[in-house]
């Protein structure tokens, strides 16, 4: 299906489905246990599942020499074991920074070596700590500091220079030149990365936890040295991602190998330490923002250059992206280095890059406001651009930024705060208030769907897409809905299945957009056939509601019209012919009140607020759930989450839950959220973008700021900690 049309109405703007408030439909099964994740498909396979347990390599660089197998071969339950070392040249797959298994040489900690396969988990485990292994170590570089001393200054390979930064800065009435760090983060979602593998007649079958299923599905051909068409990949449920299973990961590939050896469906889950040193974390940053301006505040001269950690060959944490686009300034200075390290494989984290460069930016903005004595808000509004700053002919489809900053100050009642820092008492609790702004790009992906009408008037939408926990099913359901005229138990959504028609997956908050303009496009291919079938030649004369169809004299129903056996359809959409000339991004406002203890230097929450500039909004309570979910995790990167470096072995030593924090129900206050009405037409055909991202973003600063208000404290390392003010 072709859009040409950005503009003009369509029928999503008189919806009585899409946008309205929706439970998610698939809620109930998950609470009550009925939607089971990868690793508990206990009945999908043909044979009985064997269990796997892999192994971890304990040094960060070198080699293995020699990998002693038998006492755990001879260990009870212990059907094989697959090491590393029987497969020397396996390909790595394209998408992944680091081949996943195979060989002799080790890139990282806990890189996967070997999978034990046994009759129980218990046996696999206990076998598997009998395997012996001994290493070449290599000395590796794990010291971002050192990386960054030696780097920083070389401007010879810039992002971006526009205008004359270094003249323009010299020349400012007002600047500011900081420092900021961030830490590296755990997607530290509630599944780990789990997959059951079959080989059936040489193909392959693996139910597994993913988020971009044709991905992955190449990946493992790719991997395997596999036809794509013997893969199937399928994940319906997933316990999380937030981009830690964008990519094929060691599970899979454990698997696999292993179903494949022993002749049995055999399943693997990397126990939580491994989540952490396996797959992937958000690299730490140290990034330098100058900032110029006038005495009246607007900037002249804005530089960000940053530096994050990555295994050769990765793209580490973009941190200056959203600086590029988000505060107008015409001398701009953009770099980004790279220290290449032996650490695990940085990759994307939820809103990568913008995550982590809002820590830096919106801090520094904030600090920039106190050197020119204005409101931070205020700040932020007078330097909006309604035009990409390095490229001034290029505008954004839909920006509604200082609406989102005045919209949540009104909300917040920002302007009755106590601007003095330190100044104002409850008890013994310092209280501050804090602002950041919010920026997320607006990515789409072609998406496709597939549609079956049944005899009984069921419509029934298969895609590849996936539900990470963000509501897909019933965002689908309702765009199917809304389009075809049906009530919503009318339409059943199956997700995830490589069987299915390729859909955007769910990544970079392009899922929800992307995925409804695939169904969208489907519903308007079974619209033409309908219209044919009803010997109709203008398919826009048809009106559906309420299960019928009707034009002029004709009328009938969508069951009717299946009743000698179902229709099918399929289409897919690759929505964005206007992009190259309009910059699409989300846009929003945080807004934070705490308390600090006065004695004990604990920060305590106390509210927060969102507001929102993310086009339509398909479902205003997954929506908000996606954005209270983003507000929790950017608690998290302020106040606690913290993947330190064991400097002597190259590792994340924090690598549980109990030691790696984040936020818990008692450390949330009240969380409000407020959507702007806007439509972007440029975005998708239903005007929506994403939200997912957009949540997080520049909420850990806003918290910062609240704590510099509450305190007269600037602290400019993550975690915002009690050690680094008291
Ligand atoms: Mo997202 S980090 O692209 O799942």
């Amino acid at each position: 299906m072709q859009f040409n049309e950005p503009a003009g109405t369509n029928l999503f703007d008189s919806a009585t489905v899409v946008g309205k408030k929706q439970t998610r439909i698939d809620g109930p099964l998950k609470v009550s246990g009925q939607a089971p994740y990868a690793y508990e498909r206990h009945d999908v396979t043909e044979g009985k599942q064997l269990v796997g347990y892999p192994v971890g390599s304990t040094i960060a660089h070198g080699r293995i020499t020699a990998m002693r197998t038998e006492a755990a071969l001879a260990a009870p339950g212990v059907i094989d074991i697959v090491s590393t070392l029987d497969h020397p040249d396996m390909p790595k797959p394209d998408m992944n920074v680091a081949p996943l298994f195979g060989g002799d040489e080790i890139w990282h900690y806990h890189q996967a070596i070997a999978v034990v396969v046994a009759e129980t988990f218990e046996q696999a485990r206990a076998a598997a700590a009998l395997i012996e292994v001994d290493y070449d170590v290599t000395e590796g570089s794990f010291d971002l500091e050192a990386a960054w001393a030696e780097q920083q200054g070389d401007y010879s390979d810039p992002d971006n220079r526009t205008g004359d930064f270094e003249g323009a800065f010299a020349e400012a009435e007002v600047t500011l030149d900081r420092e900021y760090r961030t830490a590296a983060h755990s997607h530290a979602m509630m599944e780990p990365h789990a997959s059951i593998a079959e080989w059936r007649d040489g193909k392959l079958n693996v139910w597994t936890s993913n988020q971009m299923i044709a991905w992955n599905k190449a990946s493992l051909a790719t991997t395997l040295e596999i036809d794509e068409d013997d893969v199937r990949v399928d994940s319906p449920y997933i316990g999380g991602g937030f981009g830690a299973k964008l990519f094929l990961r060691a599970d899979a590939v454990m698997a696999a190998l292993a179903a494949r050896k022993v002749g049995q469906p055999v399943k693997v889950t990397l126990p939580r330490p491994m989540v952490m040193n396996n797959t992937t974390h958000r690299a730490m940053t140290i990034q330098r923002i100058r900032i110029g301006t006038t005495r009246d505040g607007r900037i002249t001269a804005i530089s960000h250059e940053a530096i994050s950690n990555t295994l050769p060959g990765g793209t580490g944490e973009n941190a200056t992206a959203q600086t590029r686009q988000f505060y107008a300034g015409d001398n701009r200075l953009i770099v980004t280095h790279l220290a290449e390290m032996h650490l695990p494989e940085a990759n994307a984290m939820r809103a990568p890059g913008e995550a982590a460069g809002l820590m830096g930016l919106e801090i520094a903005m904030d600090e920039m406001a106190a050197e020119l004595g204005m409101d931070p808000v205020e700040f932020r509004a007078i330097n909006d651009t309604q035009v990409d700053p390095e490229n001034p002919d290029t505008p954004f489809s839909e920006r509604h930024f200082v609406e989102a900053l005045r919209t949540g100050a009104d909300a917040f009642g920002w302007a009755d705060r106590n601007t003095a820092p330190g100044a104002t008492r409850d008890g013994d609790w310092l209280i501050g208030h804090g602002v950041a702004g919010a920026y997320r790009g607006g990515p789409v992906m072609a998406s496709g769907a597939r549609l079956r009408l049944q005899p009984s008037g069921m419509l029934i939408v298969e895609t590849d897409m996936t539900d990470i926990g963000t509501g897909s099913y019933t965002i689908l359901a309702q765009t199917a809905a809304e389009t075809m005229g049906l009530p919503l138990d009318s339409v059943e959504v199956r997700l995830g299945d490589s069987d299915f028609p390729v859909s955007a997956g769910s990544g970079g908050q392009w899922g929800a957009a992307s995925s409804t303009a695939g169904v969208y496009a489907a519903c308007f291919a079974l619209r033409e056939e309908i219209a044919s079938r009803m010997g109709v030649n203008d398919v826009e004369t048809l009106t559906f509601a309420n299960g019928g169809v009707t034009t002029g004299d004709k009328q009938t129903t969508l069951a009717e019209l299946a009743t000698d056996g179902e229709i099918v359809v399929e289409d897919s959409i690759a929505f964005g012919d206007f992009r190259d000339e309009q910059v699409v991004s989300t846009f929003g406002a945080h807004f934070v009140e705490l308390g600090v203890h006065a004695l004990t230097g604990e920060i305590r929450l106390r509210r927060m607020l969102a507001a929102c500039d993310s086009g339509r909004i398909l479902n205003p309570i997954t929506a908000r759930s996606q954005v209270i979910g983003g507000m929790v995790m950017g608690v998290g990167a302020a106040m606690m989450e913290d993947a330190a470096v064991d400097h002597a072995r190259g590792y994340f030593p924090a690598h549980d839950l109990a030691g790696y924090e984040v936020p818990v129900h008692a450390d949330i206050p009240e969380q409000e959220v407020i959507f702007l009405d806007t439509l972007d037409a440029v975005s998708s055909p239903l005007k929506a973008k994403g939200v997912g991202e957009l949540g997080l973003c520049g909420v850990a600063a806003a918290i910062a700021n609240a704590v510099h208000n509450a305190t007269g404290v600037r602290i400019r390392d993550y975690p915002v900690t009690l050690d680094r003010y008291l």
